[in-house]
């Protein structure tokens, strides 16, 4: 076996922190049913402890482990899109404890697609259904982490930083999370948008899907208004709209750095910083936050974003674009 693959499971089986690859983004994973391990992430990434987490499995076959009820929808999901970008929450069994769960009595499923971590999870199972616990690897409210290098930059390895071990599985493919399914109600609720698309969820099982969380609690931390966020400005301005805005930042002396569809990036390559061109929807979702994070550590002073067009596939990026740029109340221009 890879020596890095066998040195993270056995730091996993001691309750240790690694960091994971995942298609989505780095997760930071500890055995799901080790309460010290779990309680470990929460301090790790500054967390609120009543925010429940994602328990990655090997396959399907770990479902009836973790949850009490597999309902059909369940199964025809898991099997078209598993190991794959979809998240789905059930009620959960007695191995799904309270501090994962954050008291709820439902459970969130993932089975992950990234080879490494796929056999990672296959070995650490052993054959049980046992899970681990990840949420994105970065600090609370920051940027989510799509390569080794930008979990190195945020949480760290020991002995300064504060995961065991980062396991180092290249970039991420899909680069936002997971499509969080809430299957618990009458009817099927997408609680967080992803790559997996309501459309295609719709698709599978016969029949319509619900899109956002009910209720005040913010269930989903990604679904609180200022989550993804960089530290510069970010703002979504239309086609028309960049010219002007970028006159008026001159006037002050400032400089911005741009994200927008080829065409528009190229007519700005002289006056921004640095631009990030993307040809569709997909390839600003693959790159977002790679691109945040190296905008944000040296590009001008204000991120400029243009929205991409909208196609059937595209509601987890402009969720996700929509948030990094949320106003917050105590960001400057810097
Ligand atoms: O793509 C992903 O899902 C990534 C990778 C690492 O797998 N993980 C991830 O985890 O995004 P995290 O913790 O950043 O987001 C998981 C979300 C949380 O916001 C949490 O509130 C929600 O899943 N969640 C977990 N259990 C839940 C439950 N029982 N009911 C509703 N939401 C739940
Ligand atoms: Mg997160």
């Amino acid at each position: 076996m890879h020596s890095d693959l066998e040195k993270a499971v056995k730091i996993l089986e001691a309750g240790g922190l690694v960091a994971i690859p995942t298609e989505t983004v780095y997760g930071l994973a500890a055995d799901a049913e080790n309460e010290a391990a779990v309680k470990s992430i929460y301090a790790a990434k500054n967390r609120p402890a009543t925010h429940p987490l994602i328990v990655h499995v090997a396959s399907a076959e770990a479902l009836p482990y973790w949850a009490r009820e597999i309902p059909e929808d369940a199964k025809k999901l898991t099997e078209a899109f598993w190991p794959g970008p979809l998240t789905i929450v059930l009620k959960r069994s007695a191995h799904a404890k309270d501090f994962v769960t954050g008291g709820q009595d439902t459970v969130a499923l993932r089975c992950p697609s990234h080879p490494l971590v796929h056999e990672l999870l296959k070995r650490f199972d052993a054959g049980k259904g046992r899970g681990l616990a990840a949420p994105s690897a970065n600090t609370f409210g920051k940027i989510s982490p799509t390569t080794a290098q930008h979990v190195r930059d945020d949480l760290g390895e020991k002995p300064d930083g504060k995961t065991d071990f980062i396991l180092d599985g290249g970039e991420c493919t899909v680069g936002i999370e997971s499509t969080i399914l809430d299957l618990t109600g009458e009817t099927p609720r997408i609680l967080r948008e992803g790559d997996v698309s309501g459309e295609m969820i719709s698709k599978v099982i016969g029949k319509p899907v619900e899109h956002g969380a009910v209720g005040a609690s913010p269930r989903v931390s990604g679904s609180m208004k200022s989550h993804y966020a960089p530290e510069h400005v970010l703002k979504i301005v239309s086609a028309d709209d960049l010219p002007g805005e970028t006159q008026f930042l001159a006037r002050h002396f400032k400089t911005f750095s741009l994200i927008a569809p080829e065409k528009i990036a190229k007519r700005f390559s002289t006056v921004a910083e640095k631009v990030r061109g993307y040809k569709d929807a997909k390839e600003l979702q693959v790159n977002l936050y790679k691109w945040l994070h190296e905008l944000d550590r040296d590009g001008g002073d204000v991120i400029f974003a243009v929205e991409p067009e909208l196609t059937d596939s595209s509601a987890g990026v402009l969720d996700r674009l929509t948030r990094a740029a949320a106003e917050r109340p105590n960001k400057e221009s810097k």
